[in-house]
């Protein structure tokens, strides 16, 4: 069996494996705080990020960064996408690309595509990040708020990889679903954003399908509850509906999924970097929760 990472004698059959060039040293792999990562191996390849402004995204194009790929960050308020650039390019990585545009409509999504095709005319990975479904007693939210959260999350992923694909197919390159714990366990109290996860999982999978013919690499990742911005935004919705305050919701989620802390968004863009790397390239249509054991059930 060969062994998982080079070792001075299995070194030139893993060359060969991982798509090194022959007799090339490969790419040294480090390690540190941040994980393990393989320098360069990302350098000359363009990433989008959706919702790369805030969050999950934001932490996900901060290490793709660092890892020397050229960002395009999407995301609607254009100053939270200055900030987020500024950011980066102060941690000392090239300075990401920004587009500012509601992804819920089909333009927004057009312009994204026509920013990168024109600067770019190429897209190695695309990150589906952007997502605001909201939280609520379900028989208080309208049809609109359903509407709504499918809007962005849902149709979002699906318009914007279908307009990437033929540039994700042309780099033989991956996408990344960032989806939710919810969709393996929907709650009466986040009916939208369980059903707008459960239909993206089936998409994501549907999808790997096709990149198996393709050449592309399609997984996803369920997140458990992250401490971001959203995460604020929908205690505070499931507080009002249920009649709790805050504090009592996160206990609420804390004790009943007993872990002992919430992911940090760098918990997430590490898997997401991962499986955007060499050495995962036989990870395909899979959904892997990063919940620190959240999720009940096998699945
Ligand atoms: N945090 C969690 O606990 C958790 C758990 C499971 C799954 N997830 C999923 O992970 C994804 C990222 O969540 P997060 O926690 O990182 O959220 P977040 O911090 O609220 O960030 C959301 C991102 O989406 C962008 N966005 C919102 N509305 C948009 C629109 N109409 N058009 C374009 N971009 C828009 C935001 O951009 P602006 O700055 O322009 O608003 C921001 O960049 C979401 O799909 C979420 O459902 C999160």
């Amino acid at each position: 069996m060969a062994p998982r990472f080079p070792t001075k004698e299995g070194a030139g059959r893993l060359d060969v494996e991982l798509g090194w060039s022959a007799g090339a040293a490969p790419p040294a792999l480090q390690i540190d705080a941040e994980g393990i990562s393989m320098p360069g191996e990302f350098a000359g390849k363009v990433v989008v990020v959706t919702g790369g402004s805030r969050g999950i995204g934001r932490a996900t194009a901060q290490l793709f960064a660092r890892e020397g790929a050229s960002l395009v960050l999407a995301a609607s308020s254009e100053a939270n996408l200055a900030t987020a650039a500024t950011a980066i390019a102060e941690s000392g990585a090239a300075k990401p690309m920004t587009c500012a545009g509601d992804l819920r409509t089909l333009e927004a999504c057009r312009a994204l595509h026509a920013t990168v095709s024109e600067h770019h005319g190429r897209c190695d990975i695309l990150v589906n990040s952007a997502g605001a479904t909201r939280a609520g007693s379900f028989l208080e939210l309208p049809d609109e708020t359903w509407t709504d959260g499918f809007a962005l999350k849902f149709f979002g992923a699906v318009r914007i990889t279908r307009l990437f694909w033929p540039m994700l197919k042309a780099a033989q390159g991956h996408v990344v679903n960032v989806i939710g714990g919810a969709a393996r366990t929907p709650e009466p109290e986040f009916l939208i954003g369980s059903s707008v996860n459960g239909a993206f999982a089936t998409f994501n999978k549907g999808l790997s399908q096709l990149g198996k013919r393709d050449g592309v690499n399609v997984n996803a990742i369920h997140p458990g509850t992250t401490e971001t911005d959203r995460t604020k935004v929908l205690w505070a919705q499931r507080a009002q509906a249920l009649g709790k305050t805050v504090e009592e919701i996160r206990e609420q989620i804390m004790s009943r999924s007993g872990v002992r802390s919430i992911s940090q968004p760098e918990d997430i863009a590490a898997l997401a970097v991962f499986l955007c790397s060499q050495r995962a390239r036989q990870i395909q249509g899979v959904a892997i929760a990063v919940d620190g054991g959240g999720t009940p059930g096998v699945y």
